[in-house]
């Protein structure tokens, strides 16, 4: 079975996701919750399904204890899941070619610096655009600028940036999972 390590900040919708999704289907597990938010809703997702979980920040995120902690699991995929604080290279170096992101628009548009969450839907819907999406990308030492693996696009319809983030969300949790599963069957379990 593969083992998945998830970074996340917030909610967790995408979390819960992938988790229901390799539920039903056994190919891989969370092995791991990575958080930097001491209150954020994915850490009752990790507790309710008895997934270890650690608590970091910019700082600890540095140290090579986590990279010992991550390679414990034997991660075959390192999963970004609205995780808001940048990765170091260190972590980067450590697990080449295994960590991937979503961002909620479609890059390289609407992304980089400051650009999660509800400041990415604004800021398509300031700019007039009719339509947004998902990316689905490797990480590397950029911001949003790795390797594209999945982009899916829906209609901007009004200007509410909530009902914007629903169809988001609505793309993510079916792509995102999938295109994890799609990842995992051409790697060979550690
Ligand atoms: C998701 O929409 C994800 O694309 C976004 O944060 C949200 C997390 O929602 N990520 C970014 O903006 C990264 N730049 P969730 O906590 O409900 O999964």
């Amino acid at each position: 079975m593969h083992s998945l390590i998830i970074f996340a900040s917030g909610a967790g919708s995408n979390a819960k996701a992938i988790i229901e999704h390799f539920k039903k289907d056994g190919k891989a597990k969370a092995a791991l919750i990575v958080c930097n938010v001491a209150d954020a809703g994915v850490l009752d997702i990790a507790r309710a399904e008895e997934i270890p979980f650690l608590i970091t920040d910019r700082v600890k995120l540095k140290e090579t204890m986590i990279i010992e902690q991550m390679r414990d699991c034997r991660p075959s995929l390192i999963v970004l899941a609205g995780f808001l604080l940048k990765i170091p290279e260190t972590i980067i170096e450590a697990f080449p070619g295994k960590i991937i992101n979503i961002h909620p628009a479609l890059l390289p548009g609407y992304g980089g610096k400051g650009m999660y969450g509800h400041h990415v839907h604004q800021a398509v819907i300031d700019a007039g655009e009719k339509e947004s999406g998902i990316t689905i990308h490797y990480v590397n030492e950029h911001f949003d600028e790795g390797n594209i693996i999945l982009q899916a696009r829906c209609t901007v319809e009004g200007n509410e940036p909530l009902q914007l983030a629903a169809r988001i969300h609505q793309l993510e949790h079916f792509y995102f999972p999938r295109t994890i599963e799609f990842l995992l069957d051409q790697t060979v379990t550690a």
